[in-house]
């Protein structure tokens, strides 16, 4: 260890031990931590250690896998027995890479073009929305949007927003995304069509890169506990959701061939292949086990995006082998948000970056096209 980092760890650590009350009680002061960073820097242990201590429903697991938040929904836990998430994480690990180290190439590029932007990487940030009630934390929604927009712009992959019952779970995305001149998605729920379509409307006056809606969402406890009326969505429906969005439309929550089917015919620009995180339905297949089928019956007439468990860039390596072409990733962004602010989100966000362009040079892959499905074994 340099004389530079030791002095930084010295310093977080004072910096935990003075703090470490207000961590737990989840009182921290976000100016005194960003200052922290801003003087110290900071890496991802300091962030993960942060947020444990600024949740009370999230107990930030050394792997984010959904064993110890299983049923916790509302919460950051998969539905029922939390089976869903679990398999989500489980079924990433018994894929494996092939290394491929004899040549000469030491560059790689990972860069993404996606409906008119030039992304660092095929990553997303996953929309997630009412981060207090979820995580039992008191950073609020606003700091939360504020961490993930300006830390995803650092790193230049483009962040999914959510929506709620409430109507700033919806609005507040939509002022972070005309700040940043369009750059964000906003996914809307499916609601009944009426409120569908005055949140389109709205959605359109920002002029977001694309409007993505969660289907899946019919299945949430959380919306069906309450007044606000949401609906299964088909054909009919989607053909006038598609026909009322300017840009690019995107479906999230595709899990079978025939939904991609139905998707392409309402002409989706991408469908997300996603089982909400686990937390929508019990005992379901995970993402990466259906993403190849999905993907070769797609056969490049839209984008496939997919997520559901993946913590690490070699993760979202073997979703491009089967065929995505790109990955969001959900609750470790919101970790480092909470923990880190927008330098968190960053810093993970360029994790991520390294580890996918890592896992391309050890496999021989120097740009997306070249990743391919001989690049690695499925153990299921
Ligand atoms: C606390 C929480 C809130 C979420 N809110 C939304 C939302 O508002 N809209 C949406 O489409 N998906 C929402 N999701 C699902 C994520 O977008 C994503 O599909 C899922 O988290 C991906 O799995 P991962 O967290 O394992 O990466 C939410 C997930 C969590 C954990």
């Amino acid at each position: 260890m340099n004389a530079k980092s030791q002095i930084r760890e010295i310093l977080w650590t004072r910096f935990h031990a003075e703090n470490e009350n207000r961590l737990k009680t989840a009182e921290l002061n976000h100016d005194i931590l960003k200052d922290v960073t801003r003087r110290y820097g900071m890496n991802l242990n300091d962030i993960k250690s942060a947020a444990r201590g600024k949740m009370t429903l999230c107990k930030m697991c050394r792997v984010c896998n959904g064993e110890t938040c299983r049923g916790l929904t509302p919460g950051p836990g998969g539905k029922g027995s939390g089976q869903t998430f679990v398999r989500n994480v489980e079924k990433l690990k018994d894929i494996t890479l092939n290394m491929r180290v004899l040549h000469n190439d030491d560059n790689v590029d990972c860069t993404l073009e996606f409906f008119g932007q030039t992304l660092k990487a095929p990553i997303f940030a996953a929309p997630i929305a009412k981060i207090k009630a979820n995580y039992g934390t008191s950073f609020s929604e606003i700091e939360y949007l504020e961490a993930l927009s300006a830390g995803c712009a650092t790193a230049g992959l483009l962040p999914f927003y959510g929506d709620g019952v409430q109507s700033e779970f919806f609005d507040l995305p939509l002022e972070f995304i005309k700040k940043h001149k369009g750059f964000g998605v906003p996914t809307i729920k499916p609601w009944i069509n009426e409120i569908t379509f005055e949140k389109i409307m709205r959605a359109n006056e920002v002029s977001p890169v694309a409007i993505a809606m969660d289907v899946d969402a019919a299945g949430l406890i959380s919306l069906k506990q309450t007044s606000t009326p949401i609906a299964f969505k088909h054909l009919n429906d989607l053909l006038e959701i598609r026909s009322k969005i300017n840009g690019p439309f995107i479906i999230k929550g595709v899990m079978t061939v025939k939904d991609a089917e139905l998707a392409i015919l309402a002409h989706a620009d991408a469908i997300i292949v996603s089982n909400h995180g686990g937390r929508v339905m019990d005992d379901g297949i995970s993402t990466i086990e259906v993403l190849s089928e999905i993907a070769s019956f797609v056969a490049h007439r839209a984008l496939i995006l997919t997520d559901g468990g993946y913590r690490s860039g070699y993760d979202v390596f073997k979703a491009l082998a089967c065929g995505a072409d790109g990955v969001l990733v959900g609750r470790p962004f919101s970790h480092a948000a909470i923990g880190g602010n927008a330098e968190g989100v960053a810093l993970y966000a360029k994790q991520l970056i390294a580890e996918l362009e890592d896992a391309m040079r050890m496999t021989g892959c120097f740009t997306l096209k070249d990743i391919q499905r001989t690049n690695i074994n499925l153990h299921f």
